[in-house]
């Protein structure tokens, strides 16, 4: 028999590897979806191995990542419970389905991850399966092995030689790739408390450490999609890393927020999306001038929904996909370029212009223009107003009676 691993080389997916090969008496091949965990990404082959993965995959989906998702969520202005910028949700298909492939490929008998049973992950993975191969198994040993807590896996990784990647229950509950970095678990269980910053973060540094003078980026947008920066093109992975690096400096992009799992708890956790921050209130400031007012609110609905379906691990599903139709739509015209002020924390508008601009400063004004005609406001104002109109002259009959 054969398996095929989500592997990430942390503690908890090594332990499994000896876990399956215990409990299944089957060859473990590891799969690693790179999608940006850069430094986490050291040594895995070699770990892998030591741990009693017969072969393992490093596959790099980063662009595909960068463009098939991470876009696609930019493009609908998704964030979940209006702050939370999906980087964790969204990696899970891109991966999932690789999976699938290399499954596939080898063969295998089923697909294995360490999500816990308590999360989100373990949604977004399996939907993601089921969306490819609706008669794969899947083993998820979180849900029914012993080990219950990070001393049982230091001492059941002790017991099997296998290489510990960590020591000490020190380490927050992290997951990395090039759009954020997840933070939760330890001190950060409790939301009355800041957390220790100098701790938590790897990316940014807090606003106060931030140099005390502003540094300017300008975001050009094809169609919603970033394509370059002060005015060199690059790719989508380019941007987002020049963008984090630059973000991370200026304090930008650091979120602590309590979130409703699918599941039904709450969670907190501290997210850093320097680079995520910076396009999505580059893209907003964008389309305030390209966009129609009722297309613009529609969308903020959309949005929402959207969240939610990333969030809950429904990305391959028909209405995200339909959803996904009707923002590409929109965007249309989402084309021009976007400066911005960076300052301590801060992403500030410093000045947008499109050629599909829906902004005219003449009609704006409050001198004469050709095309707005003031008297029409009248008739416009009394008829908007009826509802209200009759409305207060129901009450006023009733009071009088
Ligand atoms: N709460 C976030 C989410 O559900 C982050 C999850 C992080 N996952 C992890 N395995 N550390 O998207
Ligand atoms: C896990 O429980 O495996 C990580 C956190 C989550 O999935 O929400």
């Amino acid at each position: 028999k054969k398996v095929v691993l989500a592997y990430s080389g942390g503690l908890d997916t090594s332990i499994i590897i000896s876990w399956l090969k215990e409990n299944y008496d089957c060859e473990v091949i590891a799969v690693v979806g790179n999608v940006g965990q850069e430094e986490e990404l050291e040594g895995l082959e070699d770990k892998a191995i030591a741990s009693g993965a017969s072969k393992i995959y490093i596959e790099d989906l980063i662009d595909e990542f960068v463009d098939d998702y991470v876009f696609e969520t930019l493009k609908a202005g998704a964030k979940y419970e209006g702050r939370y910028l999906l980087g964790t949700a969204f990696a899970r298909p891109v991966i999932a389905k690789r999976l699938v492939e290399i499954a596939h490929e080898e063969n295998a008998d089923a697909i294995v991850h360490g999500c816990t049973g308590k999360g989100n992950d373990q949604v977004r993975f399996e939907l993601t399966v089921k969306a490819f191969d609706p008669d794969m198994p899947v083993i998820a040993p979180w849900r029914t092995w012993e080990i219950k807590s990070r001393e049982d896996e230091i001492e059941y990784a002790k017991a099997r030689n296998i290489p510990l990647p960590m020591e000490k229950d020190e380490f927050y509950s992290e997951d990395r790739n090039i759009w954020h970095i997840s933070h939760e678990g330890l001190d950060l269980e409790y939301p009355d408390t800041e957390p220790n910053y100098d701790k938590v973060l790897k990316l940014s540094v807090s606003p106060e450490k931030a140099p005390d003078k502003p540094t300017y980026v300008t975001i050009r947008f094809d169609k919603g999609v970033p394509v370059a920066v002060n005015g060199e093109y690059m790719k989508g992975s380019d941007i987002i890393r020049y963008l984090n690096k630059v973000g991370g400096e200026n304090g930008i992009g650091i979120d602590d927020i309590v979130e409703n799992r699918l599941v039904g708890m709450k969670v907190r956790g501290v997210y850093e999306n320097a680079g995520g921050r910076i396009l999505y209130t580059a893209h907003e400031i964008l389309e305030s001038l390209t966009l129609d007012r009722d297309t613009m609110h529609y969308k903020d609905k959309v949005a929402v929904e959207f969240a939610s379906l990333v969030y809950n691990g429904l990305w391959f599903s028909t209405l995200r996909e339909a959803l996904s139709a009707f923002v590409n739509k929109t965007q249309e015209t989402v084309t021009g370029d976007v400066k911005l002020k960076l300052y301590k924390g801060n992403v500030i508008n410093a000045g947008v212009t499109s050629p599909y601009t829906l902004y005219d400063e003449e009609y704006a004004t409050f001198g004469e223009d050709g095309v707005y005609d003031q008297t029409d406001s009248q008739g416009f104002v009394n008829l908007y107003a009826l509802p209200i109109k009759v409305q207060a002259m129901m009450k006023k009959k009733v009071k009088a009676k």
